[in-house]
């Protein structure tokens, strides 16, 4: 009995020896688990895209539940106290840079995710669906009396939120992380501030000179031809139907690994665009590093690196000279638009023309709606202004800034959705995302001096690759700074998206 009990004591301990030998490090246990919680998010975005898209609407009832649970699945996993263990003993572990990378990201997400309770949680969620809903009542109504009290649960939950995040600093700094965590405050204001001065400058010139003819843009063209049109410009800049698709929905997007949407109801050519800024968008996800996907090494970078890839192929490279050369003759013969030349429709996807809605707006107007955002959101949050004012703040900022003011709210201050989802913080990503494209912009054409002549023969395949290796395959291994830096060997900053904008349009609309 004794002997027995002894012998069995001993293979206990070789046992765990050996299990000692072969203990998995911190590192691979906390990867292993956040990666299931990021692989759950894949197929939130594949219930999302199936309701956009194609669900049935008697299915809606069963889809709320199936998000709701699937979200509080891979919330759970990443929020356990075992993940908080797992990135402290991972941090006294021996890791390569790609291994730092990984913890640096997933501790900045699990140190937001675990400082708000659960309860404030679904307070915020409760109230952004109650809401979406009063906000569309109040677009439909032209009243802003209906989501005005829903606008002023929100900012005060956001406020909260954001003091149990971080009470030392400015709140809507706090706010912004959610989207874009890389790029500070100052330094995002500072560059908007820089755009906003030198966009209204080249505004009121242009504004001076005749406008581009556009009629031919209203003109009516079947939606099967369209959708044959935006199919083969998406596959010619590289967008690869092998992994996604090209559907119709009613605001386009990009989701469920990288499948992009676009709409014809307003005109043939929004429709191009659109698929063009999603073909941008979905390139960058079918061009992250698969065996990595679930983790931050195989994650896109913040919204604001998002944008910067839809952003590029839509202005910089799909709003160019060149690219209308190789296109116009094709499309213009499909649609029946042969009597205008590339000069023209060169011309007109180029309009500079202040409009009340932003998604309506153009390149240079285009920041104008994003700063003027910006500004009241930043005034909001800190208390400078109060939803009661904001009908008049902004009817009296699109005066400064575009020169017009909305007849009515609808036009104005209720025409985004944001706001009421709780998104405070979200818009500066668009502006910064216009401007990291043009420098990368810049730095393409002096890396590929061929450029122009490569996309007037509709080559876009080098293009589409060094996005790839400088962008996409990065996942989050650098913070966006850091990521800029070795993509372009230059800070982020406005410059290179101002020079664009003046050279572009200066010879557009002859300013001398
Ligand atoms: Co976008």
């Amino acid at each position: 009995m004794e002997k027995k009990k002894k012998e069995q004591k001993r293979e206990k301990e070789k046992k765990e020896k050996n299990n000692e030998g072969k203990k998995m490090r911190a590192y691979d246990e906390l990867k292993k688990t956040i990666k299931k919680a990021g692989i759950l998010n894949t197929v939130h975005e594949l219930l999302d895209w199936d309701q956009e898209v194609t669900m049935p609407k008697g299915a809606s009832w069963l889809r709320a539940i199936q998000r709701g649970t699937i979200s509080e699945v891979a919330h759970e996993i990443f929020t356990q106290k075992k993940v908080g263990e797992l990135i402290k003993e991972a941090e006294k572990e021996e890791l390569n840079e790609e291994e730092k990378a990984l913890v640096r990201e997933v501790k900045k997400k699990y140190e937001r995710a675990t400082k708000v309770p659960s309860s404030l949680i679904k307070e915020i969620t409760e109230t952004s669906a109650r809401a979406t809903e009063k906000w569309k009542e109040a677009r439909e109504k032209n009243e802003y009396e209906i989501f005005k009290p829903e606008l002023k649960k929100i900012i005060e939950l956001q406020k909260e939120y954001a003091k149990l995040i971080n009470p030392d600093k400015n709140p809507y700094e706090v706010l912004i992380e959610d989207y874009e965590s890389d790029i500070p405050y100052e330094e995002i204001k500072k560059n908007l501030e820089k755009i906003k001065e030198e966009s209204k400058e080249l505004l009121k010139k242009i504004k001076e000179k005749e406008p581009p003819r556009t009629d031919f843009l209203t003109k009516e063209i079947e939606e099967e031809k369209q959708l044959i049109i935006n199919k083969t410009v998406a596959a010619t800049i590289g967008y690869d139907f092998e992994k996604g698709r090209l559907d119709l929905s009613v605001h386009p997007f990009t989701g469920a690994y990288g499948r992009i949407t676009t709409r014809t109801s307003e005109g043939w050519l929004e429709a191009i665009t659109g698929t063009i800024h999603e073909a941008g968008h979905g390139m960058y996800e079918h061009g992250l590093r698969e065996e990595e996907i679930g983790t931050p090494l195989g994650e896109p970078s913040t919204l604001s690196v998002h944008e910067s890839q839809s952003r590029i192929w839509e202005n910089n490279i799909g709003r160019s000279k060149e690219f209308w050369e190789y296109f116009w003759p094709r499309i213009s013969k499909e649609y029946g638009l042969e009597e205008i030349s590339v000069e023209e429709i060169y011309r007109a996807v180029n309009i500079v023309k202040p409009s009340l809605i932003r998604v309506e707006a153009d390149e240079v107007t285009y920041p104008l709606h994003i700063i003027l955002r910006f500004e009241i959101e930043d005034d909001l949050i800190n208390g400078r202004i109060t939803v009661d004012e904001l009908p008049t703040i902004w009817n009296n900022k699109m005066k400064e800034l575009l020169g017009i003011i909305p007849p009515n709210n609808k036009l104005g201050v209720l025409q985004d959705i944001h706001w009421s989802m709780g998104s405070i913080g979200y818009f500066p990503t668009y502006a910064l995302g216009t401007m990291i494209a043009a420098q990368l912009y810049e730095k393409i054409k002096k890396d590929i001096p061929t450029m122009k002549e490569e996309i007037r023969k509709g080559e876009f395949k080098r293009i589409k690759e060094w996005l790839k290796e400088k962008i996409h395959q990065q996942g989050r291994k650098y913070e966006v700074p850091e990521l800029i830096r070795r993509a372009t060997g230059k800070e982020i900053s406005s410059e290179d998206y101002i020079k664009y904008l003046k050279e572009k349009y200066k010879e557009i609309y002859g300013i001398e």
